[in-house]
């Protein structure tokens, strides 16, 4: 069976985490510190915070904006939950935007005709999300973003190194923050790197990096210049710091990243040039072979950017003009061994949004969900695989 995603774990990344098994800290010790490093140097972004998860990353960056109730935010609704979830869990109200029908990417109209449906005091934030791996177009949503007076937060959970323009002529890679406030990046196991669960924060702000460290930690303070209980914190006699001493000054939650599974995220961030190269051999095996599909399915227009790393492998089918619903060609390729999956129901149609509030129709998500179906798309697949996954479609598609 040729799963839609799956990990590419090899001897070395197993090396890797025995090596922290046989140490002495299992979590919390110096390997988090060792792979945020890493990461923050490999996207080129000066500040680099792990977590837990993409869904803690992105929580962490919305209480680092200090996200409360009455607070809105815009959410593109082709995304997984945790984007629209995230600034939930802080009580503040999601206005979802709709996506260009062709490549499932929020564009700077879309965020306009959604700024235009919120209460301009109460927005504070927009997110993006760089679906399959592609870039939206950042520098057009941020003069928009900066214009209103609001945060822009990428969930990049889809896009470790992709490159996207910071203007013209110049390139950024994702997770830079040179026109965002945040990245959050996840490495679930079909994530372009994985550590298991986990993810990462990227920001260029010194403070907001300390209060992403804070939150992930139940919001405790160990630097006694910031504690505010004294008569607690300093020896009575010489005014030292007490050893034991910590300060929780707000609320914060425990969504640490163990030392095991920074220690696979390390090894694996070392292969990321080759994962990615690997990514984009087959990327291009799929954009020759999906001439076959005819003239009822194409990749998603993402897909033609030759150097983005992507993360899926969507096709856009015309369900309705071939005579076969979605369930059936998912069925028919099962039957063929090729597993396949929908990225994404739109997230405004899920009960818990909808109830909420009503969210007008957003004619470009619901184009691409009728028509979206991600194919397998993994560094261990071959390019024979690609032809394989090609020529069963192309059949089922008739
Ligand atoms: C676009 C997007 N955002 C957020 C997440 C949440 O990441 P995690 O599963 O690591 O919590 C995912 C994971 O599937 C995702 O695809």
């Amino acid at each position: 069976m040729l799963p839609y995603a799956r990990q590419s774990v090899d001897e070395e990344d197993i090396a890797a985490v025995v090596r922290v098994l046989n140490s002495d800290f299992l979590t919390t010790g110096p390997e988090v510190p060792a792979f945020e490093a890493a990461f923050a140097e490999y996207v080129g972004a000066p500040h680099a915070v792990a977590c837990s998860s993409g869904t803690a990353g992105l929580h962490l960056a919305c209480l680092a904006l200090g996200l409360k109730p009455g607070d809105q935010v815009i959410v593109p609704t082709i995304s997984f939950v945790a984007t629209a979830n995230c600034a939930r869990y802080c009580g503040a109200d999601v206005i979802f935007c709709d996506v260009d029908p062709d490549s499932g990417l929020a564009t700077a109209e879309t965020v306009r005709e959604a700024m235009d449906r919120a209460d301009r005091s109460k927005l504070k934030a927009v997110f993006v999300v760089h679906l399959t791996g592609a870039a939206v177009d950042l520098a057009r949503i941020s003069s928009v973003t900066q214009e209103a007076g609001v945060a822009l937060i990428e969930d990049a959970c889809h896009s470790l190194g992709t490159r996207y323009d910071i203007e013209p002529g110049r390139q950024g890679l994702v997770g830079d923050c040179a026109l965002s406030d945040f990245t959050v990046f996840s490495f679930h196991p079909v994530k372009t790197i994985t550590t298991g669960e986990g993810g990462m924060i990227t920001t260029r702000d010194p403070e907001a990096a300390e209060r992403l460290s804070r939150a992930r930690n139940h919001g405790l303070i160990r630097t006694p210049e910031d504690w505010v209980e004294t008569s607690m914190a300093f020896d009575p006699v010489d005014g030292e710091p007490n050893p034991w001493f910590y300060e929780q000054q707000d609320i914060g939650y425990n969504y640490r990243l163990t030392d095991i599974q920074a220690a696979l995220g390390r090894s694996q961030l070392r292969k990321l040039p080759k994962l990615a190269d690997r990514r984009r051999q087959l990327a291009e095996q799929y954009r020759r072979r999906s001439v076959s599909f005819g003239t009822n399915a194409r990749l998603v227009s993402s897909a033609h950017n030759p150097d983005a790393v992507l993360h899926l492998m969507v096709a856009l089918i015309d369900f309705e003009t071939v005579g076969l619903t979605r369930r059936e060609v998912m069925l028919r390729l099962k039957n063929r061994g090729i597993g396949s999956q929908v990225h994404y129901i739109p997230i405004h149609c899920q009960p818990y949004y909808r109830e909420m509030s009503a969210t007008p129709d957003l004619p470009g998500a619901s184009r691409y969900y009728a028509r979206c179906l991600s194919l397998p798309f993994y560094p261990d697949m071959t390019v024979d695989d690609v032809d394989t996954v090609c020529s069963a479609l192309s059949d089922v598609l008739g």
